[in-house]
């Protein structure tokens, strides 16, 4: 028995509710016993709702805090490499230096995709959204890696995330080089994870001495290890409903890519960049900052389910966002644009009693396009850099007995219980 409940009274019954605390953050209340009074819980988009146990990352909303495996987002971002980030969100602890070299060894080693993959690309036209294309390939590669595939084997699992963490660049970067008709290009073993990526987006086969802007892959880099992961927000949550009921990893990430793709997540920093070129000059802002307010628009990259002061991974990324465009020498007015809606909306009661404040997409945008990104890549990235999440928490979800996930509903439709059989009907 919890040595904590809450007593719930219902039809004259009472039903003793156990609580239990985690090392952090809300307590939960266990609601199974609703089943014995005949009862579901009712939370529609699951405010209020944590339907699993986690030890990857950690949201303080109001706080606005976010730990990855106890280590400070900010701490990370400036003190760690993403792959670092990656081992440490799969493993527990960031890597030491003989870890650190075996798992950046395995991820060069699997960087590279079946050359068959390629057709794969051929049968999308040259303008497909680079999401799509993802979404499908990706999807590909369990067709790849399913016969040799034991998810119950741990070391099975652990190879699917090397390859699914390695892959993901090349993939990304093959979906941009398709859209533009030009060759793609293969990972380097003398690059970084963020070098290469760079590399397989910009260098072309004749650029045998390609250089990466060291500001560039470190901005990259970053902005790779702010959207790791997230706890369990729609596309996670997606991963993880996949892969409960047993699916192919590569498929129950192509899932979380399609999560990822709508504009109220991962989508919105594609959807900022069209905002601020909707508004197009600072003279423009309350017009728009009215249409907002009657709710005809959304202020996009504003806002968050969890974080109602403000987004820590948006702070750091306003900080490197000044320092890649000083460092560029870049005078972008999107980025004026954007601090003088951010300055608006940060005095305006509206937002203020709404705490819609800056989220991660607010700022990625702006350095994405600083550093030669095209608008339609940024999902893309996203869904690069959150593989490292969905991917080990579909791994701390295999790593105990778990249930298929399978929600019930308030059924409000009709019934029909008299309605004739069709052959007395004619
Ligand atoms: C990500 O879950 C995660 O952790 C996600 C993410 C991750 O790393 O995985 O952090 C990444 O998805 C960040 C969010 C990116 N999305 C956007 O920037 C799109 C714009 N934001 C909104 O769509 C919205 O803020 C959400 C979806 C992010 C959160 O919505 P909620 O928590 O469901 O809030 P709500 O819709 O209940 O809104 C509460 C009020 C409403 O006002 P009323 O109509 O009741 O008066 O705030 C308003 C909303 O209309 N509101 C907004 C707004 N967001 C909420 N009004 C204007 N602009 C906005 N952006």
């Amino acid at each position: 028995m919890a040595d904590k409940s809450a007593t719930l009274t219902i039809d004259g019954n009472e039903y003793q509710l156990p609580i239990t605390d985690g090392t952090l953050g809300q307590s939960v209340i266990d609601v199974a016993a609703l089943q014995e009074a005949g009862y579901w819980s009712y939370d529609p988009g699951f405010k209020v709702t944590a339907p699993v146990e986690s030890k990857i990352t950690f949201i303080n909303g109001g706080k606005g805090e976010l730990l990855h495996r106890g280590y400070p987002i900010d701490q990370l971002a400036n003190n760690a490499e993403y792959l670092e980030v990656a081992y440490a969100l799969i493993n527990g602890e960031l890597p030491n230096s003989e870890q650190k070299e075996d798992f950046f060894k395995k991820i060069r080693q699997h960087s590279a995709v079946h050359d068959q993959l390629r057709k794969f690309f051929e049968g999308f036209r040259r303008d497909a959204h680079p999401m799509a294309i993802m979404v499908g390939v990706v999807g590909a590669l369990s067709a790849f890696y399913h016969e040799g595939l034991d998810i119950s084997n741990e070391n099975d699992r652990e190879l699917t995330a090397i390859r699914l963490i390695a892959k993901m660049p090349t993939l990304a970067a093959m979906s941009y080089k398709y859209s533009q008709g030009e060759p793609f290009m293969y990972p380097r073993k003398d690059f970084s994870y963020a070098e290469n990526f760079l590399y397989m987006m910009f260098a072309t086969p004749g650029d045998t001495d390609y250089k990466v802007n060291p500001i560039i892959a470190d901005a990259m880099d970053k902005i790779f290890t702010l959207h790791a992961d997230h706890e369990q927000n729609a596309s996670t949550s997606t991963v993880r409903l996949a892969g409960s009921t047993g699916a192919n990893p590569y498929a129950c990430i192509a899932a979380g890519i399609a999560a990822l793709w709508g504009p109220s997540h991962g989508g919105a920093n594609e959807a900022v960049l069209e905002m601020l070129d909707e508004i197009g000059s600072v003279e423009n802002v309350p017009e728009f900052m009215e249409k907002v307010k009657s709710r005809e628009v959304k202020l996009m990259g504003f806002g968050h389910r969890v974080y109602k002061n403000f987004d820590p991974r948006a702070q750091v990324l306003k900080k490197a966002s000044d320092e890649v465009l000083e460092a560029l020498g870049i005078d972008d007015p999107k980025l004026e644009l954007a601090m003088a809606l951010e300055k608006i909306a940060l005095e305006d009661p509206f937002f203020i009693e709404r705490n819609l404040y800056p989220n991660v997409d607010f700022y990625s945008g702006i350095i994405l396009k600083a550093i030669g990104i095209p608008t339609s890549m940024f999902t893309v990235i996203f869904s690069l850099a959150r593989t490292s999440g969905w991917i080990s928490h579909w791994l701390e979800m295999h790593s105990t007995p778990f249930k298929i996930g399978r929600p019930r509903q308030l059924y409000t439709g009709e019934t029909k219980r008299d309605f004739v059989q069709l052959e007395d009907r004619k």
